[in-house]
């Protein structure tokens, strides 16, 4: 993968901090102290952010939670590098990206970052196809290549037979999955979803979290921010911000099994 900037790392291998324990896999998002300010007025600083310490390594399935106010929002636009934090790092391949300028930090956005939104976000003129080209097309790589690439991953998600296409002829969870197969054509570090089943049905809601479990087949890294317990419960970990800090993290194959066993008598 093309990194613009100076002595870019590459994605994965220069991570040097010492494995602690039988998880050596690359740490591929990761936030070092991380504050968001917000300053109001003379004497008035919100801590959005006050002091957030994070990993996210490659293959993890990671949800974050909190109350209204505790700083999801804004963790969610450093982690898409649509923000940069007050103070601290916010590393992306083992790179900072936390004083980048806006032109580099879109670069990250756009080439490390696969973005899934709540309303889905396709083009409604464009075909299923052309929606899956489109993140290529901002970086002048549409051909042969990404139509191959858009064919793969349009089947990959169930759609296959859909290629042709527009968004309103499709339901919304087939509208969602466009939007995954899309959020895959660059091969980003890592998937960021921002309450991605917000607007499907329960039934809908559970076929995209089981696509969310296939694509772990292929070793797919996933970050969602949720209001929806049902939804961060499907993740490997939750981690529940409070006052702009993590509050607690919590490994939710753990929590259901303990939850199991709990259910004897
Ligand atoms: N642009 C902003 N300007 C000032 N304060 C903000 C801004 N964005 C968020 N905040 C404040 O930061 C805190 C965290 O907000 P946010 O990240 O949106 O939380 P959440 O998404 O968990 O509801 C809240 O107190 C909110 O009012
Ligand atoms: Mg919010």
């Amino acid at each position: 993968m093309v990194v613009k900037a100076p002595a870019a790392p590459s994605a994965a291998a220069t991570e040097t901090v010492a494995p602690v324990s039988t998880d050596a896999l690359p740490i591929i998002a990761e936030f070092v102290d991380v504050h968001r300010h917000y300053v109001m007025g003379k004497d008035n600083v919100v801590r959005a952010l006050n002091g957030v310490s994070m990993q996210v390594k490659k293959g993890d399935y990671l949800a974050i939670m909190g109350r209204s106010g505790s700083g999801k929002s804004t963790m969610l636009n450093i982690l898409g590098a649509l923000d940069r934090p007050t103070s601290g790092e916010y590393r992306v391949g083992g790179r900072d990206v936390s004083k980048l300028d806006d032109d580099d930090l879109s670069d990250v956005r756009g080439r490390e970052i696969g973005f899934i939104f709540q309303s889905f976000n396709l083009i409604p003129q464009l075909t299923v196809l052309e929606n899956l080209e489109v993140p290529l097309f901002y970086q002048g790589r549409v051909g042969p290549e990404s139509r191959k690439k858009a064919e793969y991953l349009a089947d990959r998600v169930g759609l296959g037979r859909r290629l042709e296409h527009k968004p309103m002829e499709l339901s919304g969870g087939q509208q969602q999955r466009v939007a995954i197969a899309r959020a895959l054509m660059n091969d980003p570090l890592f998937l960021l979803a921002d309450e991605a089943t917000g607007n499907l049905d329960s039934n809908t809601e559970k076929e995209i979290l089981d696509l969310f479990d296939d694509l772990r087949k292929d070793a797919v890294t996933i970050v969602i921010v949720t209001h929806n317990p049902k939804v961060a419960e499907r993740a490997d970990n939750t981690l529940w911000l409070r006052d702009g800090k993590v509050d607690r993290l919590v490994d939710n194959r753990l929590a259901s099994s303990a939850a199991g066993d709990g259910g004897h008598p």
